[in-house]
């Protein structure tokens, strides 16, 4: 059995008391007999020596074993996650010896702090990350517990605390993988899966992590919502597919046409009328990629916008006068009224002229013949506005929202034996956003159709 050093000291110094006792007794040679040695007051003189030897040497251990027990319970309480103060330990070091057992604890215990202080931050740094982050993420444990889940990953995959393994997880998202499949995979490899959920298209990784020494600890799942781009690549396609189609129909007619013509056998005015067909279609195909070359120019931001002040009064007659004959054809009314004189506006000149023929044009042709087609100008609150009212064919509601899309088109049919090409209530967006402005819609079917469009007044800093 191990001795304590409190005992050990004490036991010293007992034996030391005793020894210089009894030599002071023999040397003073007061002692004759052994009956002289073991007087009462004698006995009494030693009993009081070992208790004051007792005491001082409790003392002299206590000073030597309190910063050695004090460093004992530091270790015990590092070694259960916690760290004592060791500001004040030196004090309680009365030896030495001691002073250096403290300084190397001490600087130990800073070290660990420290240590203890990086792992912290970085846990918390990382925990931030991970709960802030727009793409869900899962962790799993080797036996396929969740160990992390963050916010995202719960929202996207509508899942909560209560999915807490990897098998109730794949089951409520209907996905077959095997868990040792994904923690075996070849170095850098991953696993992908695509599944929509309430409407969000979800692109999930699943990837196994390792540990130091390359051993699988357990598979990292990654949520990513794809929806946009899903939606994106969709228009993308869409838009692709109309572009074609709109091309290819009047080439299929100037091919026809031109064919029956170059094979001969016709009269002259046959020839006039195929030539006449040949040249519309060939105008609407210049029509068509004119347009889109507009949109690519507001696409790659290529539009220089020419701001200046001018009067809105002024473009909105002057488009009256221009759509004055195009409106006669089809017996249609159009005036422009002006309710009250309007401040000038801070806008593209050419591009404001250009919206308002577009919504012009575009009530004259969705306007049975003989209809009504007024302009209004005016201002409210020092706001300017134009506001175009038909009563014409009317958009049903449901189009409504869609009416801005490239191509959206409520009749198509319709549409294109009027000219139109779909683009013009696009590029009519385009240039109001790119001047400031606004731009409201409202119609009802076979009743008609109203466009506000609002201008600023001042320069936009
Ligand atoms: N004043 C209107 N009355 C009824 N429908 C309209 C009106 N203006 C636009 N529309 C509908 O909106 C669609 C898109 O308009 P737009 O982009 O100018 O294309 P386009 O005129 O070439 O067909 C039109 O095809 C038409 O269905
Ligand atoms: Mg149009």
């Amino acid at each position: 059995m191990k001795k304590s050093i409190k005992n050990s000291i004490r036991f010293f110094s007992i034996v030391l008391v005793v020894i210089v006792y009894i030599t002071t007794l023999i040397l003073s040679s007061n002692i004759t007999d052994i009956k002289t040695f073991l007087s009462v007051s004698n006995i009494i003189v030693l009993f009081i020596f070992l208790l004051i030897a007792f005491l001082g040497g409790t003392i002299i251990s206590n000073l030597i074993t309190f910063p050695i027990k004090k460093i004992e319970k530091g270790m015990k309480s590092v070694s259960e996650g916690k760290i004592i103060d060791t500001r004040h330990l030196k004090d309680y070091a009365n030896f030495s010896e001691l002073d250096e057992l403290v300084d190397s604890y001490t600087l130990m215990m800073e070290l660990i702090k420290k240590n203890n202080f990086d792992l912290n931050s970085q846990q918390s740094k990382t925990e931030i990350i991970l709960e802030h982050m727009a793409d869900g993420v899962i962790a799993f444990s080797i036996s396929r517990q969740v160990v992390h889940m963050n916010k995202s990953a719960m929202r996207l995959l509508g899942i909560g605390k209560q999915e807490d393994t990897f098998e109730k997880i794949i089951n409520k998202l209907n996905i077959k993988l095997d868990f040792d499949k994904i923690m075996y995979l070849p170095n850098y490899k991953t696993i992908e899966a695509k599944i929509t959920i309430a409407e969000n298209n979800l692109n999930i990784v699943f990837v196994p992590f390792f540990s130091d020494r390359l051993s699988p600890m357990g598979v990292i799942m990654v949520i990513r919502n794809i929806t946009e781009s899903v939606k994106l690549d969709n228009m993308r396609k869409e838009f692709v597919a109309n572009v074609s189609h709109e091309l290819k129909t009047p080439l299929t007619s100037i091919k026809g046409y031109s064919e029956t013509i170059m094979n001969g056998d016709l009269t002259y005015q046959e020839i006039a009328r195929f030539s006449k067909v040949i040249n519309q279609e060939a105008n609407r195909m210049d029509r068509l990629v004119a347009d889109l070359l507009q949109l690519s120019r507001f696409d790659y931001k290529k539009v220089s916008w020419k701001k200046m002040m001018f009067s809105i009064v002024d473009v909105a007659k002057g488009v009256c006068e221009k759509m004055k004959y195009a409106a006669k054809e089809k017996n249609h009314k159009l005036e422009c009224i002006v309710t009250v004189e309007p401040p000038n506006v801070y806008a593209d000149r050419d591009a404001i002229e250009q919206v308002i023929m577009n919504i012009v044009s575009n009530s004259i042709k969705y306007t049975k013949d003989g209809g009504t087609i007024t302009v209004y100008v005016g201002s409210i609150n020092n706001n300017v506005y134009i506001k175009v009212i038909d009563n014409g064919i009317g958009i049903p509601p449901q189009d409504l929202n869609r009416i801005f899309e490239r191509f959206y088109r409520v009749d198509k049919a319709r549409s294109r034996k009027m000219g139109g090409t779909g683009l013009g209530l696009s590029i009519v967006k385009e240039i109001i956003d790119g001047n400031n402005g606004t731009i409201d819609i409202k119609s009802e079917v076979n009743k008609g159709t109203e466009v506000i469009i609002t201008l600023p007044t001042k320069i936009k800093n």
